[in-house]
């Protein structure tokens, strides 16, 4: 049966981009045709300036989310990711693989690297080695594919990087997996910058819109977004980015293909419209489950410790495997 794993990251309130490029297919198309895990992955929020109260919750937040968008926890594991030791265990292997080139390349390290030091603020060492505590995450579980939006796909690429060299050099130990994405919304935009990712730790709020948003806010958050001065809707993601980025979340929420929606709009007004409508629909049930299990904590917590146990057993032997491949003396 084919392993997935998949994770996310507590650095802020989830978003629509977080469902829409990941979670939806978690718990439409993967937890049932897979043996699947699902990790909040708590320790990859500690590489940038963090409040350890903030983070703390937003790891609750994040499983009772994962829980109320329908993962089943009968179907599939859930779990937090400091719960289960061998994450950190294998990511000190892979560090002496990886190299220091290959981190700085990473897209995603020179973005928020540049952004810390906008900020004047330092650059953890841990931002660097991030993308391989995060091949980690993936190869501990021997997952096959890997489901994810658009701006993970480099770091899955390292990963299996990794893996195939740690193959050559040491034996095979891994499985080498791949990145899955969806059709359609592998990357919304920023509803106000829509030239940038729809980012649950970036600042503008008003072009973010959040699970937990209210539907009127999200009414106003999308009939606000920016379009550009042209009137006829089409679909073209270089010159119409605004338009483009609603066309792929009604596509997304509705089902079908952005291009077809166009004929069905002659005014960016009706568009925003729709898609506003069309997002609070799907944000509905999902938001009406996770009040049920916000007054259920005991239920999310018994989750996560069945889910932690179960990864652990599962972790475990492959990165056990690994330290013995790679030169070390087994615990006596
Ligand atoms: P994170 O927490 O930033 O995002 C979680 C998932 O949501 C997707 N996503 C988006 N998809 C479409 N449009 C967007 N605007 C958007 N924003 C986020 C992400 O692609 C991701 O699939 N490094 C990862 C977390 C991670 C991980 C892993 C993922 C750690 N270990 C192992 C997979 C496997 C991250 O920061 O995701």
């Amino acid at each position: 049966m084919t392993r997935v794993f998949s994770g996310i990251k507590p650095t802020g309130h989830l978003t629509l981009g977080n469902y829409l490029g990941a979670l939806r297919r978690w718990v439409e198309v993967d937890q049932h045709r897979s043996e699947a895990l699902f990790c909040i992955v708590d320790l990859h929020a500690l590489t940038v300036d963090h409040d350890p109260a903030r983070v703390r919750r937003l790891t609750r937040q994040a499983a009772t989310l994962l829980l109320a968008a329908g993962l089943d926890p009968e179907r599939c594991t859930v779990f937090v990711q400091s719960h289960v030791d061998e994450h950190t265990r294998l990511s000190y292997l892979l560090e002496c693989v990886a190299t220091d080139g290959e981190m700085r390349r990473m897209i995603q390290y020179k973005e928020k690297a540049a952004r810390e030091q906008r900020r004047g603020g330092s650059v953890r060492l841990s931002l660097l080695t991030y993308p391989v505590l995060m091949a980690a995450d993936i190869l501990a579980y021997g997952a096959d594919e890997v489901p994810v939006g658009d701006d993970q796909a480099q770091h899955v690429e390292l990963t299996r990087d990794l893996a195939v060299r740690f193959n050559q050099r040491y034996g095979h130990t891994f499985v080498v997996p791949k990145a899955t994405r969806p059709k359609v919304a592998a990357r919304v935009m920023n509803l106000q910058e829509p030239t940038s990712k729809m980012g649950k730790s970036d600042d503008s709020g008003p072009g973010i819109v959040y699970l937990l948003d209210e539907p009127e806010t999200v009414r106003k958050k999308i009939m606000r977004a920016v379009t550009d001065s042209g009137r006829d809707v089409v679909y073209d993601r270089e010159e119409r980015p605004g338009v483009a980025n609603l066309l792929e979340i009604l596509a997304a929420c509705r089902g079908g293909d952005p291009e077809d929606l166009c004929g069905a709009y002659a005014s960016y007004g009706a568009l925003k419209k729709d898609t506003a409508e069309a997002v609070i629909e799907v944000l509905r049930p999902v938001q009406a489950r996770h009040r049920e299990l916000c007054a259920d904590p005991a239920y999310v917590d018994a989750v996560l410790r069945a889910g932690a146990e179960r990864a652990r057993k599962m972790a475990r032997p492959t990165v056990d495997a690994a330290y013995r491949a790679i030169g070390l003396l087994p615990a006596l």
